[in-house]
């Protein structure tokens, strides 16, 4: 008679629950002491590579934290019986450099085996994306764990459309206790990297139905979208988000206020009576902004659920389990 081996359960089942210890700074001091070294020498070397890759592993965060709090679930590669985070409206063609991610994993990996989690990776690529930007750098909390599993669901009834009004980002944030000034600090990562004809083509040619451009856009930025962006165009090409894409300053908020925003749901902060202080406050003092940056950063770092995690030796596969393995003979 088949016996089911219940030990082996009771093996995954601990594998699987990692306690979970509030995050602080310095959480691999002991136990991988050269973690965040080795996270910001990868990232020098992808941003030698291709600078870009900078701006979209900084977005990471913000797509994995706010899905089921900061757990690498954003991540974990489809399986059989998981649609994962991936394939969701705001990420499909449009997140990328998960290979840095790998690159980091590897490295670290090989340094201290099944140590660091893919989730604090992403809080510290973020961080080191900013600071090789030029912008701010800062101690970030870590001791985070990786998830079991991903929702391609749940990210899309959470993520924000690039055609969201202040209204509706305000509210959004609220939920994750993120308040006005986080929303508009958080969006000033717009200050590098770059987005797709795709997501403004509504806003130059059919805005709100109305057949017609966003008039917010200034006349002469107008053209030089409508020459990057003709109608029929390939929606891939891209535009960067702000006049200084590969530098982390105040530029993103001067371009706002001038109605040179890249992005409908950016110009909508400088439209918006709520947030056009913060704004006018963040295009006028850098330091301001980095220091509002910074604070957001760290409060959308903190974003967690209760639920199993581990410390995956992949980031895009959760470990395999003594049951599975046996399961597969
Ligand atoms: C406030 C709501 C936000 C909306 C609606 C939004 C939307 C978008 C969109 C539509 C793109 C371009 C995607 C494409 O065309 O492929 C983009 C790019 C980007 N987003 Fe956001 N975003 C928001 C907040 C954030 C936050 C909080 C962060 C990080 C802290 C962030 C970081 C980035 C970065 C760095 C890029 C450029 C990525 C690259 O060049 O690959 N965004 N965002």
């Amino acid at each position: 008679m088949y016996r089911f081996p219940w030990v082996l359960l009771l093996v995954a089942a601990v594998n699987m629950a990692v306690a979970a210890e509030p995050l602080r700074p310095g959480f691999y001091s002991e136990t991988c002491p050269p973690a965040e070294f080795i996270v910001r020498d990868v990232m020098k070397k992808a941003m030698i590579r291709e600078p870009r890759s900078l701006a979209s592993v900084m977005r990471l965060q913000f797509h994995d934290c706010f899905v089921n709090g900061c757990d690498g679930s954003l991540l974990l590669d489809d399986t059989a019986d998981m649609v994962g985070e991936k394939q969701a409206l705001s990420n499909i063609n449009s997140l990328r450099s998960f290979e840095v991610v790998d690159e980091i994993k590897e490295a670290l990996e090989d340094a201290c085996p099944s140590t660091v989690s893919c989730a604090d990776i992403l809080v510290l690529a973020a961080r080191d994306a900013v600071a090789l930007s030029g912008g701010p750098d800062w101690e970030v909390r870590l001791g985070r764990t990786d998830s079991l599993t991903a929702s391609q669901q749940d990210s899309d009834n959470i993520m924000p459309s690039p055609r969201a009004d202040a209204t509706s980002l305000i509210n959004l944030f609220a939920q994750f206790n993120l308040s006005v000034k986080d929303l508009v600090a958080l969006s000033g990562s717009h200050s590098i990297g770059k987005a797709r004809c795709f997501s403004i083509m509504f806003r130059l040619y059919n805005q709100s139905g109305s057949g017609k451009p966003d008039p917010a856009i200034e006349p002469e930025f107008r053209e030089k979208l409508n020459q990057l962006c003709p109608l029929g165009v390939d929606e891939n090409v891209t535009g960067p988000l702000d006049a200084t894409p590969r530098v982390f300053d105040n530029q993103f908020f001067k371009d706002l206020v001038g109605g040179r925003g890249f992005l409908n749901s950016d110009q909508t902060l400088f439209t918006s009576r709520r947030t056009r202080p913060y704004v006018r406050v963040f295009s006028k003092d850098q330091d301001e902004f980095f220091k509002a940056f910074v604070e957001g950063m760290l409060k959308m770092g903190e974003l967690q659920v209760e639920q199993p995690g581990e410390i995956r030796t992949n980031c895009r596969v959760v470990n395999g389990r003594p049951v599975d393995v046996l399961m597969s003979y």
